[in-house]
């Protein structure tokens, strides 16, 4: 508590923290944030007291239970991936909570009190966010406020990367990079969802058991071994017919090796290296691949509205309480003020599917 509250403006100690949430509790119009005043360190993440967003015309306050981590907090953190022009300033892509109230211009389909879960712009760390209806999607019934954080980053941005982009079909084999990852775990559940072969790299043991019980055909240890290697021996020297690649740089040259002929390579980060020396054009020429790249975050809000209702239609109901259902994998679940910790946490690499931030107790 002390990291975040330091050079906050705020008091420091039990105290004077529970003078400052009763001191601001009076003021119904202003809320908790997590803000960065200088790019930095998790230390740098500092509790405040701003005023609330207003929901402007066909948006809806919801009032935030909890958020989740996403790799890209962490750069914006650093000052490395600012919000887009006009978009809240705040950290924090998707949040799952109730309906506080509805701006202007909004349908019926939403009320105050209903369950929702919503992909943002940014403005996730807080206690309400204003985000445009279309953007919002109903909780399955059987999920906490809390398991619904975990979804809308993740499991959108997999669904995109399959459906929309390398438009995957049935009993074709897929590899996905950083299979543990929160996107890794979605995009295995998915690919089998839709009749494909999911098959995953990830750097330890317990990575890789844990995407195998998720559903991946195999997996290869990227630290110990040649995937490219193991991806041939798999699939018969055919290669993959998608590669949902977050890493980049350092997997180039392998990926190329392993991508099936007219395969579809689609490039969604770079946490392995931005830049490729070699012979990329020529090897992917000989094997006919398409290289493929895409952000979610950058995107219309016409795109990401039509990407939620695809999303609701195809996919939700698949989140049920019935075995084989598609579920949220949840690595560890941390209070707002211990938002630093988490941070810390995903920056070595050691969650397996999502890091939770509940802001509210849940129920
Ligand atoms: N383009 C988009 O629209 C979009 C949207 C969402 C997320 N993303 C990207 O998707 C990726 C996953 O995001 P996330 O939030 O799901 O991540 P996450 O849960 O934090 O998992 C990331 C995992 O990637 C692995 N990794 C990190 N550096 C690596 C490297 N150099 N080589 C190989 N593996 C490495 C680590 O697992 P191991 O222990 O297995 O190495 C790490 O735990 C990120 O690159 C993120 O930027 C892109």
């Amino acid at each position: 508590m002390q990291s975040i509250l330091q050079n906050g403006g705020f008091l420091l100690g039990n105290t004077y923290k529970t003078a400052w949430y009763k001191c601001c509790s009076s003021f119904s119009m202003m809320m908790k944030a997590v803000c960065v005043e200088k790019p930095g360190r998790p230390e740098n993440l500092l509790l405040h007291s701003i005023p609330r967003p207003e929901p402007k015309d066909g948006e809806v306050l919801i009032k935030v239970h909890a958020t989740a981590l996403n790799r890209a907090d962490l750069l914006q953190r650093r000052g490395l991936y600012p919000a887009p022009p006009g978009e809240s300033d705040i950290i924090g892509l998707e949040v799952a909570g109730t309906v506080e109230t509805l701006g202007p211009g909004v349908s019926c389909s939403w009320k105050p009190d209903d369950r929702a879960m919503a992909l943002l712009c940014g403005g996730g760390y807080a206690e309400y966010v204003a985000v445009p209806e279309k953007l919002l999607m109903p909780v399955p019934t059987h999920l906490t406020l809390s398991q619904a954080a975990a979804i809308p980053e993740a499991w959108l941005t997999a669904f995109q990367l399959l459906v929309f982009i390398a438009q995957v079909k049935a009993g074709e084999v897929v590899l996905a990079h950083a299979g543990a990852s929160g996107v890794g775990t979605a995009a295995v559940q998915l690919a089998r969802l839709f009749g494909a072969v999911p098959i995953v790299t990830a750097g330890s043991p317990e990575k890789l058991k844990m995407a195998e019980d998720l559903g991946a055909a195999a997996g290869f240890n990227y630290k110990e071994e040649s995937f490219a290697q193991r991806v041939h021996d798999f699939t018969g020297g055919k290669g993959a017919n998608v590669i949902l690649d977050c890493i980049g740089g350092q997997n180039w040259e392998q990926n190329v090796s392993c991508l099936a002929v007219d395969g579809r390579w689609v490039l969604y980060g770079t946490m392995g290296g931005r830049t490729v020396e070699g012979d990329l054009l020529g090897k992917l020429l000989s094997k006919r691949g398409h290289l493929l790249a895409s952000l979610l975050r950058s995107r219309s809000h016409q795109y990401k509205a039509d990407l939620v209702k695809a999303f609701t239609h195809r996919v939700l109901p698949q989140f049920s309480n019935q075995m084989g259902s598609l579920m949220p994998v949840i690595d560890s679940v941390f209070n707002l003020e211990d938002i630093a910790e988490a941070h810390r946490h995903m920056e070595a690499n050691k969650n397996m599917g999502k890091i939770v931030v509940n802001l509210m107790p849940q129920i």
